[in-house]
């Protein structure tokens, strides 16, 4: 385990989640983005090293909008950041740990979500960041609005 990579937060409203956490808060936003093919609209904001992730559905059939409409706004998941994603899993799966569904590529790195069953109500995705060159954090400035 490297460290707390982000907590996610599932809104209703992004502009307006944004208008508390930007601009009462006065967190910084590094990156802004739509997942269409995860049905989500996202921001992330600097909390030191961690991020807090913002989560708007734009799809009604998402998972993140069923999530919205059965519990509401509030914490949707928690991300780890680990060296070996593919150890990691293999060590869940032989202790009987629920993954839902197999590692795949992210935004980000390698990504695995682990069902909050086995995580004491918590949804955790573990992420194994792609190695990135100095510049990379300069293109997740320029993509930021
Ligand atoms: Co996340």
């Amino acid at each position: 385990m490297r460290k707390l990579d982000h907590v996610a937060v599932v809104v209703n409203d992004l502009e307006e989640a944004l208008s508390f956490y930007r601009d009462q808060l006065r967190m910084e936003v590094t990156q802004r983005r739509l997942l269409p093919e995860e049905g989500v609209r996202v921001a992330f904001l600097a909390a030191g090293e961690s991020h807090i992730e913002l989560l708007q559905p734009v799809d009604p059939e998402s998972g993140v909008a069923r999530f919205l409409r059965k519990k509401g706004e509030g914490l949707h998941h928690i991300c780890l950041q680990v060296e070996d994603i593919d150890a990691v899993v293999r060590q869940l799966v032989a202790s009987g740990a629920g993954i839902t569904g197999p590692v795949r590529e992210g935004a980000h790195g390698k990504v695995v979500f682990v069902h909050p069953r086995s995580a004491h109500g918590v949804l955790i995705e573990l992420l194994q960041p792609v190695e990135e060159a100095a510049s990379a954090g300069n293109m997740d400035k320029a993509q930021t609005k």
